[in-house]
């Protein structure tokens, strides 16, 4: 028996340590194209742009992790799957032979058609970005979703002179509800944040970024965050179905009943929201690498954790629970002008996210909520003397 990993991210790490924890006795190979053990990238975007965490912070566990446990670390790039021989070749021409497949192939950044900017998603290139943002003065951001907007709060947090350009009429229109989004502008705009709305870039030099004839801005760095794409491309070509993500059932597991796929990478039924989703989110990498373990070890369930995200933007802690696509109706508990608010989002009735702005207490109370598939009213919700705890029985 022996199980192989491609992909050393989060959800990567996490099968290989999950398994380990479940008892699992046999051979784990985990593959990773990165120079670097297994780290987590939310730090990367927050706390190591500004100095405040290093490296060795943002690992998973140290290097000694690894032998302790016998998880042979192997730094290539699979290229290949040999479904009929369970063997995947690797960059280097080396093969490697598996009883069980795991897909954790991550997302890779979209890119601009332009030269001169720079992408955040790996340590190498949040590490370059450090870098250059300490020389900088200018800093433009393309992308006003999570990845732009905690950089644009670690530039300012710098001192430096910030402009953040999105395409869309508002900010971080993927994730959250219109007054989510105006608060997120309002904090970054008191923060000295130039934020430009429904703009399109349409040239990048050394030191200037151009949006039309008169808008301008200057730039001694220009950074992208503009979303990212799933690597589905060796699931392809193995004959696997892909369609947002490598297709899996409710076990995470793919039509070839050998090989799983799980993270950025896979699409998979949810139990809340009648749809297959594809997750962006370290809750989902560890979530469905803790389901695959125990699959793996004999103890199949299906996959039902409810999804919940986080950014952290200066001293905003945002958590959302659920997903709110499709949401028809929005009401906020609590104002936001007091910093601490909660919107809860609701479709056909239900209750279906909830985004909680330094409210700690209802995001929890949400999770649960969203989990037992309860719900509490409109009115309920925007009451702050009905304690949401009582709406899960
Ligand atoms: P995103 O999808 O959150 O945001 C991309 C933004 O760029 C959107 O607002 C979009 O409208 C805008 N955009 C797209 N094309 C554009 C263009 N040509 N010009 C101007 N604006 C454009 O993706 P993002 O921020 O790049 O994040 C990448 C990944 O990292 C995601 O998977 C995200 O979930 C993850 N991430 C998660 C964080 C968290 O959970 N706190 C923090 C940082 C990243």
């Amino acid at each position: 028996m022996a199980v192989v990993i491609i992909g050393g991210g989060q959800g990567g790490f996490q099968i290989a340590a999950s398994l380990r924890a479940e008892g699992y006795q046999e051979r784990i190979t985990l593959i990773g194209d990165e120079p670097h053990i297994p780290y987590q990238r939310p730090p990367l975007s927050k706390g190591f742009l500004v100095g405040k965490q290093e490296q060795r912070h943002a690992e998973l566990r140290p290097a000694a992790f690894y032998e302790a446990q016998r998880i042979t670390l192997v730094t290539a790039r699979a290229t290949a799957i040999d479904r009929l021989a369970r063997r995947i070749t690797l960059d280097s021409g080396e093969h490697i032979e598996y009883d069980t497949l795991v897909l954790a192939t991550g997302a890779r950044n979209r890119l601009l058609p332009h030269d001169n900017v720079f992408y955040l998603r790996t340590l190498g290139e949040a590490a370059e970005i450090r870098q250059r943002l300490a020389a900088a003065n200018d800093v433009v951001v393309i992308g006003g979703g999570f990845i732009g907007l905690e950089v644009a709060a670690a530039a300012r947090i710098l001192s430096k002179q910030v402009t953040v350009i999105e395409g869309q009429s508002r900010l971080m229109t993927r994730v959250v509800a219109p007054v989510v989004s105006e608060y997120f502008r309002s904090q970054h705009e008191a923060k000295g944040v130039d934020i430009l709305l429904n703009a399109t870039v349409q040239r990048i030099s050394d030191n200037e970024v151009l949006l039309g004839e008169r808008t301008r801005r200057p730039a001694d760095l220009v950074i992208a965050g503009i979303g990212v794409a799933p690597n589905v491309e060796l699931a392809l070509e193995a004959g696997l179905p892909v369609g947002n993500g490598i297709t899996v059932d409710e076990y995470l597991r793919t039509p070839d009943e050998h090989i799983f796929a799980i993270g950025d990478c896979a699409e998979c039924p949810s139990l809340y929201f009648e749809t297959c989703v594809r997750l962006e989110s370290v809750q989902n990498a560890v979530d469905q690498a803790a389901c695959i373990a125990k699959a793996i070890v004999g103890h199949p369930a299906p996959y039902g954790a409810v999804p919940w995200f986080w950014t952290d933007q200066y001293d905003i802690h945002l958590q959302m629970a659920g997903l709110p696509t499709g949401f028809d109706q929005v009401v906020t508990r609590g104002d936001p002008e007091s910093r601490k608010f909660s919107v809860f989002y609701y479709r056909a009735g239900k209750l279906c996210a909830v985004d909680s702005i330094n409210r700690p207490a209802d995001h929890l109370a949400a999770r649960k909520l969203i989990g037992a598939h309860a719900t509490v009213s409109p009115d309920q919700a925007k009451d702050e003397s009905f304690d949401l705890k009582t709406a899960v029985s």
